[in-house]
């Protein structure tokens, strides 16, 4: 489907259907999702795909009465890396290197320019750094759904501690940083015969 088209299809499902998403059609989903831009493309985040109704029914209490996130296909979560060290930099260089066959050390400047960035943010700088990029992921994540005709509910409404808590991310130095159900709309969901309400073409946009 062409993506503008697939963008005028989609919205923010108050109501799914109890019908679950295949593993082929979220795993394409997710590699889109994998293959988003991120700044100096560390990707500081992960993606949790939580199917466990045992683990969702945990988190409902934590989603301000929002019960999508158990009654959905899947809910996916969007959690920050709250930490990057050097290690993990070099790391990443080395994949760098070796995807692209270029010597480490041509890479040197680049990683000593990224330790420094990474360096001079706070704990809290970092973290608004991470979540960035993860609501990049999560606006790939939405559209690679639409374009599968899936159905989704991006969602900030929610208790990031809880979540955290429940899924064990700050020990895993990840901190929830938004989350979105997945899965097919109901029937009688009356949210999906509203039309779009945007920010008109001309005020949006400004060409200078
Ligand atoms: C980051 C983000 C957080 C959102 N949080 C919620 C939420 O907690 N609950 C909800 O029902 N909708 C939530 N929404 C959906 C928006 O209200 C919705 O996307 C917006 O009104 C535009 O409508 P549409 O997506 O249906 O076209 C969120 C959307 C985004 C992008």
């Amino acid at each position: 489907m062409e993506l503008n088209t697939a963008l005028n299809w989609r919205y923010a499902v108050k109501l799914f259907s109890d019908r679950t998403v295949d593993a082929g059609t979220l795993e394409r989903m997710l590699e889109a999702t994998r293959l988003s831009a991120s700044s100096y493309g560390l990707q500081p985040y992960r993606i949790l795909l939580v199917s466990s109704g045992e683990t969702r029914r945990e988190l409902v209490q934590y989603s301000y009465g929002q019960d999508k996130v158990l009654h959905s296909s899947h809910l996916a979560v969007f959690a920050a890396r709250t930490a990057l060290d050097a290690g993990e930099i070099d790391r990443y260089i080395e994949r760098v290197a070796q995807s692209q066959a270029r010597p480490v050390q041509e890479l040197d400047a680049y990683a000593q320019q990224i330790k420094g960035a990474i360096a001079g943010k706070d704990p809290d700088e970092l973290l608004a750094w991470a979540k960035n990029q993860a609501y990049l992921a999560l606006g790939n994540f939405l559209a690679a759904a639409a374009v599968q005709r899936v159905d989704t509910c991006p969602m900030e409404g929610f208790d990031a501690a809880g979540y955290d808590r429940v899924l064990g991310l700050r020990e895993r130095q990840l901190a929830t940083a938004v989350i979105c159900p997945v899965g097919y709309r109901h029937p009688d969901d009356a949210y999906a015969g509203y039309p779009k309400v945007r920010t008109p073409y001309h005020q949006m946009i400004r060409e200078i």
